[in-house]
This record gives structure tokens, C-alpha cells and sequence, in this order.
């Protein structure tokens, strides 16, 4: 098969993690047979620096051109004082919307032995596994937005707005993610003060009815944030807005013990786009610390989502298990006076167990 994708290293340790990632897919490609083939394009801060543009045409032709986006991270203090078109983040927004990839599927798992990453009791996170589904281009994100009056008596509004059609789509996506699950699905919302959460409600209510056999239930996000770091156990799939999901996905991978761990994909629409969630972590950029098995667990769910290649994905989410289990750490997942890894250390470890799983697949 062809893998055709665009990748989008953009801004920090985007680069970085996104090198990795690639890393992976060759040997993936290599292994299954597949043929592999990369343009790589610029993004958020880089592609300011280059044009002026945080998302050049170009970059949105060979995206829409492709298969699937591999996107690193956007964003850095040297941007913070632009003009919030001219933003990092500006440019991932457009891509997302270019792309119409509506469903943000966010995993957080506690993987077996692993419970000492987390922050929280191991008996509290033990068995986490948790698939948030964020809708992305809605909400406050995508509202109107304006700042009017005069200095010192600026007023600044953005709006949060949903439409039924808005809801009903990404609730289904989220009822048939539940559905090869655990048949749980909790939404998330704040209806007892937001009539778009009212309506989100009654929209979620009257898609369930297409699913009898997912178990619904509806939780405010005051109490879900309480909650998932309480019983995080307790939660199968997490359906909410696009300002919740962007919060609690945050929370939970602080709750599964890093965010550095956390793929993400953003589906439903044109072409698949899929980032680790972690941010540009510009504190960190250009050590060769950061932790890319966001970005590699993001490559497994492209292959996955936008190629239907399960039996490699899964090959890399074994990897990333071994890898783990055998107790190698980045720096974001090591204890104190544990040693570490670099970047490409554990991409390369990961390589390898990817390439050994393909040599021996009784594995
Ligand atoms: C995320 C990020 C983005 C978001 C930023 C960079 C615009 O925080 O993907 O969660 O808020 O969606
Ligand atoms: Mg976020």
C-alpha cells in the first residue's frame, strides 16, 4: 500500500518528536511491504519565520494532496506578542478547519505496570483507559470573537456556539467509538448554565436512541474534571465541546502520568490529521529530551484511522509497551535519579522492537 502522508514538524520539539515518528513509519513500511512517502511541509511559528503565513498554501495543498497529516506541535513565546491571525495556533485552527476533521479522539491510558508515572495512588489509576472525543470546530474556537471600546475600557467577547447539526455528528462518532468498547459513553457538558450545552444535551439524548446498547450518561465538566481524577476508572469514552475536551484531555494525561505519552487524531472529515497532544514544550526544544512516543503513538493511530493498517498499529503500540516495560524513560517520565533517554534513543528503541515484532509476529 501506498502511505502518502504530509508531515508538519512545526514549532519547539515538534521537529524533534516528528523525526522520530517518521523513523518508525520506515520501518513499519519496510517491514509490512508498504511504500512510504513523506513531504514534509511548514507549520505555526516555522512556516512566520519562512513566509509570513503560519499556514501557507502550500502546506494546505500537500496536506489536502495526502493521505494523512503528521503534525508535531505550533506555537513558542517569540510569537506570543503577534496579532492573533499571525499566531502559531492561528494556523493550526485554519488546518484543522481546512481539513473539516470535526472528531478529536484523545486515548489516556494507564498501561499495565506503569501505574508509578502517575501523580495520583497506583490504586486510584489502575486500569485508566479512557478515549476522549473532542469536537473541534465549534465552540468557543470558532465563534465570533471581537474587542471593542477604548483603551482601559476594552471589552472583549468570544462566542460559544452549536449548531444541532454540529452536535449530532460528532455525538455519533463518539457512540460508535463507545460501541468497540466498553458500550460507555459519558457526556460532558455545563447544561446547567449553557443553553449550547442544553442543546448539546438534548441532541445527545435523541442520538442514543440510534445506539441502545452504549450506556449514556451526562456529567457537567465541574464535577467530570473532579471525577477523573477521583475514579478515572470510571470513565470509558468522554464525549464533549471543543473547550472541555481541550481541559480535560490536558487533565488526563496528567492523570495516565504524561502528557508526553498521549497521541491524538483528528478525524471525520477530508483528510486525517493526527499530533501528539503535548504542545511545543519550547522550554525543552533542541535538547533531545523530549519524549516522542506522543508523536510515535500518534503515527500508529494515522495508520490505523487513515490507512485501516491495524495490524501495524497495534505492532507499534506493542513497541511503545515493551519499550516502557522494559523501563526505559524520557526525561518527563523518569523518577527521581532514574536514568533517562534521549529523543532518539527511544525511537530507536521503539524501531527496534517494531523491526523484532516483524521478524518473529508470534509475538
Ligand atoms: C491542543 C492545543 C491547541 C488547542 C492549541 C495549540 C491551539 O492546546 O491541541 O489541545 O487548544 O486545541
Ligand atoms: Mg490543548
Amino acid at each position: 500500500m501506498l502511505i502518502n502522508i504530509t508531515t508538519l514538524p512545526g514549532d519547539g520539539i515538534g521537529p524533534e518528536v516528528t523525526e522520530q515518528a517518521v523513523h518508525v513509519l520506515h520501518v513499519i513500511a519496510d517491514g509490512f511491504g508498504h511504500q512510504l512517502k513523506v513531504t514534509e511541509k511548514n507549520i505555526g511559528g516555522a512556516a512566520l519565520v519562512a513566509s509570513n503565513d503560519p499556514l501557507p498554501p502550500d502546506t494546505i495543498q500537500s496536506c489536502l494532496a495526502s493521505g494523512a497529516v503528521l503534525l508535531g506541535a505550533v506555537g513558542g513565546p517569540a510569537f506570543d506578542s503577534y496579532p492573533a491571525k499571525l499566531r502559531p495556533e492561528a494556523g493550526l485552527l485554519r488546518l484543522r478547519s481546512e481539513l473539516d476533521v470535526f472528531a478529536n479522539l484523545r486515548p489516556a491510558i494507564c498501561l499495565e505496570g506503569l501505574e508509578s508515572l502517575s501523580p495520583l495512588r497506583a490504586e486510584i489509576v489502575r486500569g485508566t483507559d479512557v478515549l476522549i472525543v473532542r469536537e473541534l470546530l465549534g465552540g468557543l474556537y470558532f465563534g465570533e470573537r471581537s474587542t471593542k471600546g477604548d483603551s482601559g475600557r476594552r471589552r472583549a467577547v468570544d462566542t460559544m456556539a452549536y449548531s444541532e447539526a454540529e452536535i449530532e455528528r460528532i455525538a455519533r462518532v463518539a457512540f460508535e467509538l463507545a460501541r468497540h468498547r466498553k458500550n460507555k459513553l459519558t457526556s460532558v457538558d455545563k447544561a446547567n448554565v449553557l443553553d449550547s450545552s442544553r442543546l448539546w444535551r438534548e441532541v445527545v439524548n435523541r442520538v442514543s436512541r440510534e445506539f441502545p446498547e452504549v450506556q449514556l450518561s451526562h456529567m457537567y465538566v465541574d464535577s467530570a474534571a473532579m471525577a477523573l481524577v477521583s475514579r478515572p476508572t470510571q470513565f470509558d469514552v468522554i464525549l464533549t465541546e471543543n473547550m472541555f475536551g481541550d481541559i480535560l484531555s490536558d487533565q488526563a494525561g496528567a492523570v495516565v502520568g504524561s502528557l508526553g505519552l498521549l497521541p491524538s487524531a483528528s478525524i471525520g472529515g477530508k483528510v486525517g490529521l493526527y499530533e501528539p497532544i503535548h504542545g511545543s514544550a519550547p522550554d525543552i526544544a533542541g535538547q533531545g529530551i523530549a519524549n516522542p512516543l506522543g508523536a510515535i503513538l500518534s503515527a500508529a493511530m494515522l495508520l490505523r484511522h487513515s490507512f485501516q493498517l491495524e495490524v501495524e498499529a497495534a505492532s507499534i503500540e506493542a513497541a511503545v509497551r515493551e519499550v516502557l516495560a522494559e523501563g526505559h524513560r524520557s526525561r518527563d517520565l523518569a523518577a527521581k535519579g532514574q536514568r533517562t533517554v534521549t529523543t532518539s534513543e527511544m525511537g530507536e528503541l521503539v524501531s527496534g522492537r517494531v523491526r523484532e515484532r516483524i521478524q518473529t509476529p508470534a509475538n
